[in-house]
């Protein structure tokens, strides 16, 4: 049986987990594809690291550059991580002519350009399905099944991490430190934090899935993200109250076109990208992803509404991603089509991704005021001069002269319009907290 030989760069977490696949379900993957993957080379910073799965001593090796040269090696898999050593890593390979594999988000977010560049010009492929949601396999998918679609929304609860803390603080009633102390003691939650709880892993990966349903590159400058320190035990319960559940969402939609003959509208589809906490009903089966899951939900102009769920992270899931993206370069090897799917192609219309103050949103606001006759109105005239329109008011019964929560829903508003508006809001001298804004994603 035809042989392709993979040197693997890294040898951790996810590396160890390839491996340890790899020796399982090697023979079926070889019967299934007709071609047998051997994984002969593994460079590592050090050989007696500790790994969750054993790689035997003989295929180890600290010198990368010595896999990548290896005339033997026909595709390299990078799962180092980071964006400088790894860069280089992926270049050399490309340059050398050999299709790559890789797991890292961050890497292709930033440098994602140039890197499907590069293998433009060797004429090969870079395989990234591990890249985004670990397991679910969302890039073949937005790829190759929905090939024959206009991606219109897409959705993703993108960061296992996040999406634990919040499903421990709805189901709890807890708060956001007492739970993110909780997740880091149990191994959920990575210390420091900030990669996952500020939103940054979600963006790479809401730039990933943007550029490639797009087709033209997303740059993380260009999302808006707001991550989920500032959720409260309140919001999440007041949000519950009104039939909804909050989720740190990857969102990217297709807005419609800008009105006008102005330069932007000249320049084709018009994107929203943007990660942040958002209200979503709770009879949305997105509302019932739980604990450290992932889910992507995918809405096509042909196929119409689909839903993506599974582990986002970890060996085992992130391994069989790998695994795939292998078989993917092994085949395209073998029956020299490399181009039979392309890793990234521009699309004819270059798109813009318009700045979040520009576009529409529904919003959940709450602010702490004063209970005094005439607080409301206050409240009310500013939102009317500003055109916003308020959709339902919760004030829950208190004293009067307290300091109490008022819950406001709000219709379509233009981001800008709204900030300018809450800043007004804020300065009321009967307002004594700043305002807390969260956008409601309907999904409909
Ligand atoms: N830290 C990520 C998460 C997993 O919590 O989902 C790696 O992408």
């Amino acid at each position: 049986m035809e042989q392709v030989h993979i040197g693997m760069l890294g040898g951790g977490t996810v590396g160890s987990g390839v491996y340890h696949h790899w020796r399982r379900n090697g023979a079926l993957m070889a019967a299934r594809l007709g071609l047998r993957l051997q994984l002969s080379r593994v460079a590592v910073k050090a050989l007696d690291e500790p790994r969750p799965y054993e790689i035997p001593r003989a295929v180890l090796t600290t010198d990368w550059k010595a896999v990548v040269h290896d005339p033997q090696v026909q595709v390299v898999v990078e799962l180092v991580g980071g964006t400088t050593v790894a860069r280089t890593m992926v270049l050399e390979a490309l340059r050398c002519g050999k299709p790559v594999v890789t797991a890292n988000k961050a890497l292709l977010a930033t440098h994602g350009e140039e890197l499907f560049a590069a293998a433009h010009r060797a004429g090969v492929n870079l395989y990234y399905e591990a890249s985004v949601a670990g397991g679910i396999p969302i890039i073949k998918t937005l790829r190759e099944a929905f090939v024959g679609n206009r991606i219109t929304h897409l959705y993703g609860i993108v960061n296992g991490t996040c999406n634990y803390i919040l499903s421990r603080m709805k189901q709890e009633g807890a708060d956001f430190a007492e739970v993110l102390a909780e997740a880091q003691r149990l191994g959920y939650a990575e210390t420091p934090p900030d990669l996952d709880v500020d939103g940054d892993d979600a963006r790479h990966k809401t730039g990933i899935l943007a550029s490639l349903a797009h087709g033209f590159w997303v740059r993380p400058e260009h999302i808006h993200v707001e991550g989920i320190r500032q959720v409260s035990r309140l919001d999440m319960q007041f949000a519950g109250q009104l039939g909804y559940t909050i989720k740190l969402l990857g969102i990217v939609k297709q807005l419609p076109p800008a009105r006008g003959r102005s330069a932007r509208a000249a320049r084709g589809l018009r994107l929203q990208v943007s990660v942040y906490p958002a209200l979503v009903p709770n009879t949305h089966v997105l509302a019932s992803v739980q604990g450290v899951f992932n889910a992507v939900f995918v809405r096509g102009d042909v196929v119409g509404d689909t839903l993506f769920y599974g582990r986002g992270a970890g060996k085992d899931a992130t391994a069989s991603a790998v695994l795939s993206d292998l078989a993917d370069a092994a085949l395209d090897l073998a029956h020299g089509s490399a181009r039979r799917v392309p890793a990234f192609v521009a699309h004819e219309n270059h798109g813009t991704v318009v700045p979040l103050g520009e576009v529409s949103s529904r919003y959940y606001v709450r602010l702490s005021v004063v209970d005094r006759p005439g607080v409301i109105a206050q409240i009310s005239a500013i939102l009317g001069a500003a055109r916003i329109g308020i959709a339902s008011i919760i004030q829950p019964e208190g004293h009067e002269g307290e300091v109490v929560p008022l819950i406001l829903m709000i219709h379509d508003a233009p981001n800008a319009v709204m900030d300018r508006a809450l800043a007004r809001i804020a300065r009321l001298p009967v307002v004594k907290a700043p305002p807390v804004r969260f956008r409601v994603e309907s999904l409909e």
